[in-house]
């Protein structure tokens, strides 16, 4: 029987993780099996120890159970401790490793496939909510010569910011006027509402990319950066990274990505 995976979430009908990990498979001649599974909203626990007892063997954890994903694995990775947020999970002998990928799938998608870097250059990340929490540590890693975090919430910010030791600056974002960055991660997720973080078009440096951690849809926020003459970028290929380092964990083998983010753009 083939090893059988997973993704948990509430909703999770519209996750495209089943086909991309199939299609992951297939690139790899991986024998897999992966299902989307709909856990109760007062039932995560529960569905992961069913899923594990019928032979599952790992799952991806999608909204709104990272954190508790976090809380229920026995061996947190150092970057799931720090994003306090799991969305792999990895079942072996009786233990639950949980790792979170999205941060480096994102970095990848930044280095990588658009061949940005992000060493002495200049960051803002909007939002302090758990988006951003997922993402925060693997751009300090990166070495930025400037990392800002702005929130509605300035409180949100500064509790983010520090969690880590040095070189993360907490702003509201009023406070953005006159500042410009090489690149803005927008982690907000005033996009589902059809908004805009209230951000000035001047934030946007020259040859500065904008990256909304949202994919399949062209929220205000890339909108804007387009007016300012910036490139932009939604998640899609964050999505495919951070599935790409889960198939890792799993099977030891990291699929190519490329030919996949393509395929999915025009799909
Ligand atoms: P997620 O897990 O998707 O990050 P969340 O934890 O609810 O969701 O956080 C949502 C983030 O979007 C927060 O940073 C929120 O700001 P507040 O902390 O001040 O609430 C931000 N956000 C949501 N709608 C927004 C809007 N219209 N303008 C600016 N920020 C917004």
């Amino acid at each position: 029987m083939a090893d059988r995976y997973a993704v948990i979430g509430n909703p999770v009908a519209h996750s495209k993780s089943p086909w991309i990990h199939s299609e992951f498979a297939r690139s790899t001649a991986q024998d897999i099996e992966y299902i989307a599974l709909e856990a109760p909203v007062d039932g995560f626990a529960r569905t992961v120890e069913d899923f594990r007892a019928s032979g599952g063997k790992g799952a991806n954890v999608t909204l709104p159970f990272k954190e508790q994903a976090y809380r229920y694995c026995t061996d947190p990775s150092a970057a799931a401790r720090s994003a306090q947020a799991v969305n792999t999970l990895a079942f072996s002998e009786g233990r639950i490793h949980g790792e979170n990928t999205d941060g480096s799938g994102l970095l990848r998608d930044l280095t990588v496939n658009l061949g940005r870097t992000l060493g002495g250059r200049s960051v803002l990340l909007l939002g302090a909510g758990g988006a951003a929490r997922g993402v925060l540590g693997p751009l300090v890693a990166a070495g930025p010569a400037r990392l800002v975090v702005a929130n509605r919430s300035p409180d949100k910010a500064r509790e983010l910011a520090a969690r880590f030791e040095r070189g993360v600056e907490a702003v509201a974002f009023d406070s953005l006027a006159g500042l410009s960055f090489d690149l803005v991660v927008n982690a907000t997720s005033a996009g589902m509402r059809g908004e805009a973080p209230p951000i000035p078009p001047s934030i946007f440096g020259k040859g500065a990319l904008a990256y909304d951690l949202v994919y399949g849809r062209d929220t205000p926020f890339l909108a804007l950066a387009r007016a300012s003459h910036c490139d932009t970028s939604d998640g899609l290929g964050m999505l495919i990274e951070q599935a790409a380092d889960s198939f890792h964990i799993w099977r030891g083998v990291r699929p190519d990505t490329r030919a996949l983010i393509t395929a999915l753009r025009t799909r």
